[in-house]
């Protein structure tokens, strides 16, 4: 008698456990913890390297490590192309016994493969990536996330402050449809369920969610998820070109993708606030250029002393 009541109390405890672990949201709504309270259900939330963060890119240090990035299989039209619902944001895995596409250089260690990928986004178009530059929202944010190739598994990699590599992309708003999107925005009503998969048609190469130019122009800093359980894992490249969508396929999102499945509300907004950098550095591959007013008094005082000169050498 003793011992089964204990037993049942366990199971509970197990099913009171699961269940916190699955409360939260970015909204608070149906008794689930906004982002404010996500320490309680994921103490690392609360840590002192998290993510997103504010960049002020007066700010970040210049520094000659952080190369370009070699992308290796970006081009490569991922055949089997899957995207999931998660609940929390359109996540997209690939389905393929091909070589996963990966990134290496970029002042990384090593070679990162992909792992998924996914988007987000606000109510509106004024507000919805989760960085900011100089306290600015884009409309959304797409993130490519890479596992260090030291790691077999996500899982080992927990812990590591290598483990992942991740490439934010801002999304502006643009005048015209993004066709790079077209297949993986159509397939959004066939996610019906919490968790539940659709195959996109057409292929998927990762290269169509970069922008054209300027892969080497980056900010890098150190950080987490940005979802629970928040990892402090993450070395964290924030591009600053964008790339673009239409308004349409940003209202997509925040109308097609439902949080529980069929019935179920909208996924209207799914960004974490910004955290505090705390004790960190945000770095960038992008050259202090050169002071424009010393290189004028360079100038005068150059021409000056030749001038003097001249006059000596009469
Ligand atoms: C991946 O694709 C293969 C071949 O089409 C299929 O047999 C397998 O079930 C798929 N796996 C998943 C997880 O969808
Ligand atoms: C679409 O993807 C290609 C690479 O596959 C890229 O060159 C092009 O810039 C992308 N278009 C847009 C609008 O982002």
């Amino acid at each position: 008698m003793a011992l089964s009541s204990y037993f049942v109390a366990f199971i509970s405890l197990i099913a009171l456990a699961a269940s916190e672990g699955a409360t939260w949201s970015y909204t608070g709504d149906h008794d689930t913890k906004a982002p404010a309270d996500w320490p309680s259900v994921a103490p690392l939330c609360g840590g002192n390297s998290q993510s997103p963060i504010n960049i002020i890119p007066s700010e970040a240090d210049y520094d000659d490590d952080l190369t370009a990035f070699t992308f290796t299989n970006y081009d490569k039209e991922n055949p089997a192309t899957f995207y999931a619902s998660n609940a929390h944001a359109l996540k997209v895995t690939f389905n393929t016994s091909q070589e996963m596409p990966s990134i290496s250089g970029g002042g990384l260690v090593g070679t990162y493969r992909f792992m998924q990928l996914h988007i987000h986004h606000g109510k509106s178009s004024a507000k919805g990536s989760e960085h900011t530059i100089n306290a600015m929202h884009y409309a959304a944010e797409l993130h490519l996330v890479h596992l260090n190739n030291k790691y077999a598994t996500f899982e080992d990699s927990l812990g590591n402050s290598d483990a992942l590599a991740v490439l934010g992309i801002m999304i502006e708003v643009g005048e015209e449809d993004n066709a790079n999107f077209s297949s993986l925005i159509a397939a959004i009503p066939e996610v019906t369920e919490d968790g539940s998969m659709a195959e996109m048609t057409g292929k998927f190469p990762l290269r169509a969610c970069l922008p054209e130019d300027d892969l080497d122009v980056y900010y890098r800093y150190p950080g987490s998820l940005t979802t629970p359980d928040c990892n402090e894992i993450v070395q964290w490249t924030v591009l600053k070109e964008p790339i673009y969508w239409s308004e349409a396929q940003l209202q997509a999102l925040r109308t097609k993708l439902l949080v529980g499945g069929a019935d179920s509300d909208p996924l209207l907004l799914n960004f974490r606030p910004v955290q505090p950098l705390k004790s960190r550095k945000v770095k960038t591959s992008m050259k202090p250029v050169d002071d424009g007013a010393s290189g004028v008094a360079f100038s005068f005082i150059t021409m000056a002393t030749m001038l003097l000169s001249a006059l000596f050498l009469m």
